[in-house]
């Protein structure tokens, strides 16, 4: 199994291009399976969930072409990727696929759509909590479908002629929820109109996307998105927007390191709340051409209190990644996570860096040291484990962290990234 081996201490200089966004890419991907045309994707990133999806894709009957990646000026590549479902050829997803990855059990929409039955596996993925399906149950029997749960498999039937457009609101905000009702209603007969949507910008990708199929979709970004169902939809061309998530988990770093580094390919205005809090600590960030400047003062970091909520709020998977930040700051701080019960498992492994955390309920009070000492480490979720990556950035000697498979799931050529800045990142592969 690979490991990543860290010298820490070097600030950050320089590029990192930004990928296209895992969250984005894979409803995307999914919605390929709507329509007998083809379907293109540029900028998807090449990932291990994106590979695995592809997988899954294809044993619904996708064809799917990668064209070569490209590479740019400044490091980033760029690639393509073409869908086509001419018919599918199977409408299960089975266990021994949904259980690696928890977004492939959205194929159900899309499937139940234009199928009009699917048998999709309940999910497994990361251990952040029990991560329940019951708003994917409402939503698609808000439309007419029957829906069963039988031997771990959720068993799902469209109303005879399909499903049918109804008004449904959510109880609680999903983001999987949401892209899997704007997939099934876009099929739909009449009209759908889905109350209290996520908010978060992979939606309003899925939805301009969708729309460029021939969906008729508006309100997304808005906790209210009307859908007009359309009998068919067709292939088109879409550019994956830029990976949110890794633009702040680098600024994160260049925050906690200092240095000055220009994130290319990527949009300030996707996480201001992340961006204001990254200001209040210290740095100074700014918008540029083409991109996000980054400059780090290291060792003057504030404390700052975060609390996690659905967008345009803190988002909760950068938050182990400010976690990380403010065990360097100049004082006590707080981060209080709301949408996972259970996504403090990095706090242990941050701790074996030098970090003083303590946790109560879903806070965790922060007591910033002067400063980490390397350690050998452990990544337990994707979001989790780059949170010790910056924690080894910014140690003194050597950190290693180990179950690196978590992070290639979510960071494209992260050692690359940041080895291209100055910093002293390896991988190990035993
Ligand atoms: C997506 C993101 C993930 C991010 C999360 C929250 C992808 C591939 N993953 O995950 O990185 O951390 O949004 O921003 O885009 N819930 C229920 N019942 C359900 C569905 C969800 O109670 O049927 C709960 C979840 O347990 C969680 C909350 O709703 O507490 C939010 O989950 P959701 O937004 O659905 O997360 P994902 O779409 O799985």
């Amino acid at each position: 199994m690979d490991r990543i081996r860290i010298v820490g201490g070097n600030a950050l200089n320089g590029i990192i291009p930004i990928s296209g966004a895992k969250n984005a890419a894979l409803p995307l991907m999914i919605a390929s399976l709507l329509t007998s045309d083809t379907l293109t994707l540029e900028n998807v990133p090449h990932l291990a969930d994106v590979e695995g999806l592809i997988r899954i894709l294809g044993n619904h009957g996708v064809d799917i072409a990668v064209n070569g990646r490209r590479e740019h000026q400044d490091g980033s590549y760029s690639r393509t990727v073409h869908f086509t479902c001419r018919t599918v050829a199977d409408t299960t997803a089975p266990y021994e696929l949904v259980s690696k990855m928890r977004a492939s059990f959205w194929v159900i929409g899309p499937l139940l759509a234009r199928e009009g039955q699917a048998r999709v596996s309940l999910p497994g993925g990361c251990a952040i909590g029990t991560r329940p399906v019951d708003l994917f149950i409402e939503g698609l029997t808000a439309l007419g479908a029957e829906m069963e749960i039988d031997g771990g498999y959720i068993n799902a039937k469209a109303p005879k002629g399909g499903l049918i457009g109804a008004r449904y609101t959510f109880p609680k905000v999903s983001v999987g929820a949401t892209h899997v009702m704007l997939m099934a209603a876009s099929l739909a007969r009449g009209t759908t109109v889905i109350g209290n949507a996520a908010r978060e910008p992979e939606v309003v990708d899925l939805a301009n996307c969708l729309n460029a199929m021939g969906a008729k979709i508006s309100g997304a970004g808005t906790s209210s998105i009307t859908i007009e169902g359309v009998t068919s939809l067709s292939g088109a061309r879409h550019r994956v927007l830029p990976d949110r998530i890794e633009t702040g988990t680098y600024a994160m770093a260049v925050a906690m390191t200092g240095g000055d580094v220009t994130l290319s390919g990527t949009d300030i205005t996707l996480l201001d709340t992340a961006i204001e809090a990254i200001r209040r600590a210290g740095a100074e960030v700014s918008a540029v051409d083409g991109g996000i400047r980054v400059i780090g003062h290291g060792d003057a970091i504030r404390p700052v209190d975060i609390v996690t909520e659905p967008f345009p709020g803190f988002p909760t998977d950068l938050q182990a990644q400010f976690m990380g930040l403010m065990t360097r700051a100049n004082g006590v701080s707080h981060v209080t996570e709301t949408i996972f019960e259970n996504r403090f498992m990095h706090v242990q492994e941050l701790a074996r860096l030098g970090a003083k955390i303590t946790l109560s309920g879903q806070t965790a009070r922060i007591e910033g040291v002067t400063r980490l000492r390397g350690a050998p480490v452990m990544a337990t979720d994707l979001r989790a484990s780059v949170s010790l990556v910056i924690g080894g950035l910014a140690a003194e000697g050597e950190t290693m962290v180990s179950r690196v498979y978590h992070l290639d799931r979510g960071f494209e050529r992260l050692e690359e990234k940041l080895t291209r800045c100055g910093a002293i990142v390896e991988r190990i592969s035993d």
